[in-house]
């Protein structure tokens, strides 16, 4: 407790060894290592806020968090997509307090300034009294969130510094255009939300590198006969493309092909010949985009087809020990209505918040983080093994970028992620 910043960044360094495999508990909980978090991963990165299918309209708009910080993501009547602070210019109340709608205009429910959806500030009541000739409205407009799209996906960052999206996404983008430029996408309905007391390194831990725990924790799934038992989710390759981004590309899927066969000619056209015969042999893939994405594609077999599901989450940090799961599910704009609906089903029935997997999965990041929040835990340093797949050699000659490990057992791309957020938590 008595520690200084820089006597715990030392701490850090000195304790958090990813490339040994030794990642010490005190960093699922602790307090100190939250507000670094906060304020050189959260306030820094570009993090994700909305899909661009959510606002297809002018005057569209969802209010959005960012940093611990509300955003409205507006789709203005000039047809501009903004990423204006929920904030009030005058005194600070939070204009908008919907969670999605349609609006030419805001109007502040404390004293009534009302704000264009371009962020404009356009009206105070009693101007003219209150302020005799001395407002200039042109200066008071809604602050403007540096933001950028890529694949449809809306990132904004609150770091005016922060590199271009495309190069902090870098290699990545190869394996999300899989997920959502292999064909128009769109959201279905609103984000599902809900809360785990968990911290959300544990749920990005989990998506970059963590098939192993399919075998036990989602073992009740194949004796239900709903996956296949055995070491299935070994198969397949485990991939780090940098700044914390990866994946884990399950493939073949003896089942077939599981995407709608009616845009077979759209993925072809719209992918690259590579990324097109990697769809075709796809079981699953899971991404984690740095610091906290998911992007899951999954199949399953509904009335006798396969069928792939496609869906983004957030694990939106709320405490030192606790996070809140925003969670959306896609649909190509242009499948079938019928197949639209079983892919939706789909994701409700595995990774929706009541969803088969879902349930398996939080239930381990709750009891680890708990566990962690034991002063025990600190005095003794304990620490928790990562070094699994340390044996194993990348391989050279995957089609894709990445450092590219043939076998989804591996622990490669957690010790990469910790490295990755060792490194921004302690830089100066
Ligand atoms: Fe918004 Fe005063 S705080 S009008
Ligand atoms: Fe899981």
């Amino acid at each position: 407790d008595e520690m200084t910043r820089s006597e715990l960044i030392q701490y850090l360094k000195d304790t958090v060894k990813p490339e040994e495999g030794l990642i010490p508990s005190y960093i699922f909980s602790h307090p100190k290592v939250y507000e670094l978090e906060m304020e050189k991963i959260f306030l820094k990165d570009w993090l994700f806020i909305a899909h661009k299918s959510e606002i297809p309209n002018k005057g569209d708009f969802v209010t959005r968090e960012l940093g611990g910080q509300s955003v409205i993501v507006t789709h203005g009547a000039d047809g501009e997509i903004r990423v204006l602070l929920n904030v009030c210019t005058h005194r600070g109340m939070k204009l908008c307090r919907m969670d999605n709608g349609n609006q030419k205009n805001f109007t502040c429910p404390y004293h009534g300034f009302n704000f264009k959806n371009t962020g404009e500030l356009i009206g105070i009541p009693f101007q003219k009294v209150v302020y005799g000739d001395t407002m200039d409205k042109s200066t008071m407009g809604l602050k403007e969130i540096r933001h950028d799209v890529y694949a449809d996906l809306i990132f904004a960052t609150l770091d005016d510094d922060a590199v271009s999206l495309d190069e902090f996404l870098g290699d990545i983008k190869w394996y999300l255009d899989l997920a959502f430029n292999r064909a128009e996408m769109e959201v279905v309905g609103l984000p599902q939300k809900w809360n785990v007391d968990g911290t959300w390194k544990l749920g990005s831990d989990n998506t970059i590198s963590d098939s192993y725990h399919t075998l036990v924790s989602h073992g009740s799934i194949a004796k239900l006969g709903l996956v296949p038992t055995g070491d299935y989710s070994k198969y397949g390759y485990q991939i780090y493309t940098g700044n914390g981004h990866g994946l884990n590309l399950g493939m073949p899927n003896p089942d077939g092909f599981a995407f709608p066969e009616n845009l077979i000619n759209e993925y072809k056209e719209r992918l690259h010949e590579d990324q097109y015969d990697i769809l075709k042999q796809m079981k699953n893939m899971i991404v984690c985009v740095s610091p906290n994405i998911m992007i899951l594609i999954s199949s399953m077999e509904l009335k006798g087809q396969q069928v792939s599901h496609t869906s983004l989450r957030i694990w939106k940090p709320t405490g030192p020990d606790s996070m809140e799961i925003s969670a959306w599910v896609l649909v190509e704009k242009d499948a079938p209505e019928e197949w639209k609906r079983l892919s939706e089903q789909a994701n409700t029935l595995t990774f929706g918040s009541s969803g088969i997997f879902e349930q398996d999965d939080t239930e381990n990041f709750t009891d680890i983080t708990q566990n962690s929040k034991s002063p025990y835990h600190l005095q003794e340093n304990i620490v928790y093994n990562y070094t699994m797949g340390m044996h194993q050699e990348p391989v050279e000659n995957f089609v894709g970028p990445g450092i590219v490990y043939k076998d989804k057992f591996n622990e490669a791309n957690s010790r990469a992620f910790f490295r990755n957020w060792l490194d921004q938590i302690t830089a100066e």
